[in-house]
């Protein structure tokens, strides 16, 4: 969905208008990938607008910064609240939230070091990521020809801009070739994640998920399924995953903050399960999507609410129904 192009974005302190939001051609970042950002949502419950581990995302933030010797000029509490201050300016119930902290202007060269840090906060409306019906009815995959980087190589910890060149190759491949997304295997060939988030596969009962050894994303969304599987009395576990157990689970579905929590449909053109949403799959995605659209107590306090005098009122206070996600 393209940019409207209006409202404000928060650059290095102040809001500034979406059209004037401009960095030089010769910024670091441009050259160099030299960028860590984060993607977290915001939602339009029935108590007000809420974004989704928050702090979690801005904690993910700051280690990928950590990760790359990069000094934020603002601290992450103060960058936490220009993301509440850019929603609010732009007076949005429900959004997309991109802080991003690049390394601006001054020189270029390979050494990063001479350039300042800088932070940006862009907020936009945007819906599910993979189309509507992808979130019932799931998505066709193939395994990617393209692997995520090796151990020590380019660090999966960071969600760094360069890590995406490798995600656009992955994604491309899979749209050229008729496929929704791309799973794409470690250089050791096991599972390891798709092009934008994280892979969980059921089996007998029992839910696995590449652990943070495979080349993946620390994802939120995967912590937060893990936490609402066990909740629902569930067994996850996290382990090396042969890419063949793609071919005979019951069940597969992809975790991510755009994502969501999608179901996989079928993967090489072989369909997973019976080809349908399995009772897994859907028993966690209801309690997702209950937590997000503010629906359930927020029992492990995962919501920020946005605006002052929100939340309205305490959840089962008849609240009613009808929330808009993001
Ligand atoms: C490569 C990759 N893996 C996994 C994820 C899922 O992470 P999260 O649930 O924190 O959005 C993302 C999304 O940011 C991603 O880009």
């Amino acid at each position: 969905m393209a940019f409207t192009g209006t409202g404000k974005v928060w650059m290095n302190g102040a809001l500034v208008d979406w059209a004037d939001a401009k960095i030089h051609i010769a910024s670091h970042v441009v050259h160099y990938g030299s960028g860590v950002f984060e993607g977290a949502r915001c939602y339009h419950t029935p108590r007000g607008s809420a974004c989704f581990r928050l702090d979690t995302h801005m904690k993910r933030l700051y280690d990928s910064a950590r990760i790359y010797r990069m000094e934020p000029q603002v601290d992450q509490a103060t960058l936490t609240e220009a993301v509440l201050q850019t929603i609010r300016a732009n007076e949005q119930k429900a959004c997309y939230i991109r802080p991003i902290i690049y390394r601006g202007y001054h020189a270029l060269g390979v050494n990063p070091f001479p350039c300042p840090v800088d932070a940006a906060v862009l907020t936009w409306e945007w819906g599910a990521y993979l189309g509507k019906d992808a979130l019932e009815n799931g998505v066709d995959v193939r395994i990617a020809s393209w692997a995520r980087s090796a151990p020590n190589t380019l660090p999966t910890l960071a969600k760094t801009s360069a890590n995406y060149a490798n995600s656009s190759l992955i994604k491309m491949e899979a749209i050229t070739e008729g496929y929704s997304e791309g799973i794409a295997l470690d250089t050791f060939g096991y599972l390891s994640e798709g092009s934008g988030q994280n892979l969980f596969v059921v089996r007998d009962g029992m839910i696995y998920t590449p652990p943070l050894t495979a080349s993946i994303l620390p994802g939120i969304t995967r912590n937060s399924v893990m936490t609402i599987a066990r909740d629902l009395g569930y067994k996850v576990r996290e382990e090396m995953l042969p890419r063949e157990l793609l071919y005979i689970c019951d069940e597969a579905f992809f975790a991510g903050t755009a994502v969501e929590i999608t179901p996989i449909r079928s993967v090489d053109k072989i369909t997973v399960g019976d080809g349908r949403r399995g009772p897994i799959t859907a028993a966690i995605q209801k309690a997702y999507f209950d937590i997000i659209n503010g629906e359930v107590p927020d029992r492990h306090n995962w919501l920020t609410f946005v605006y002052p005098g929100e939340p309205l009122q305490a959840v089962g206070a008849g609240s009613g129904k009808g929330a808009a996600r993001g």
